[in-house]
């Protein structure tokens, strides 16, 4: 499998994770919107760390390309947890419209940055890293 198949998969999973934590909010169902929501949570959280801390290296060892793309999605992620902060604070107040507006914010920088992702880093991780042996190493800190 190539790495840019097994990491796109893992970023529809997680928008079908938000869909449903936000179905939940939008039925007024607290109790499940927090349930969804810390799926959706740690499961994104654990994507970035994927790419944190076995794709980024091997992608800036082999490339040598360091001060580039791999520092704009590091800087990116660190804006989306800060939103997941937000959307979890709203979630304790049960307040709908800060989640609502928060969690379009992060829709909109994920869907541009998991776009790059798609049409930029995963292709060049696929032509610069063998592909099968890091879905492996991918696959050992879990499923996403
Ligand atoms: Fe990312
Ligand atoms: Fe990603």
């Amino acid at each position: 499998m190539l790495i840019a198949q097994y990491m796109t998969e893992e970023h529809r999973k997680c928008d079908q994770f938000y869909a449903d934590a936000e179905q939940a909010v939008l039925k007024g169902d607290w109790d499940k919107a927090r349930e969804l929501f810390k799926k959706f949570k740690e499961k994104t959280l654990l994507h970035f760390k994927k790419e944190e801390e076995v794709l980024f290296p091997e992608f800036e060892q082999k490339t040598g390309i360091v001060m580039g793309p791999t520092q704009v999605m590091r800087h990116e992620h660190n804006q989306a947890r800060d939103l997941l902060e937000k959307l979890e604070k709203a979630l304790g107040e049960r307040n709908r419209e800060e989640f609502l507006s928060t969690g379009e914010s992060l829709m909109i920088l994920l869907q541009q940055h998991n776009m790059k992702e798609e049409q930029i880093l995963y292709p060049m991780s696929d032509q610069n890293l063998p592909s099968e042996e890091m879905v492996e190493k991918l696959s050992e800190l879990g499923e996403v």
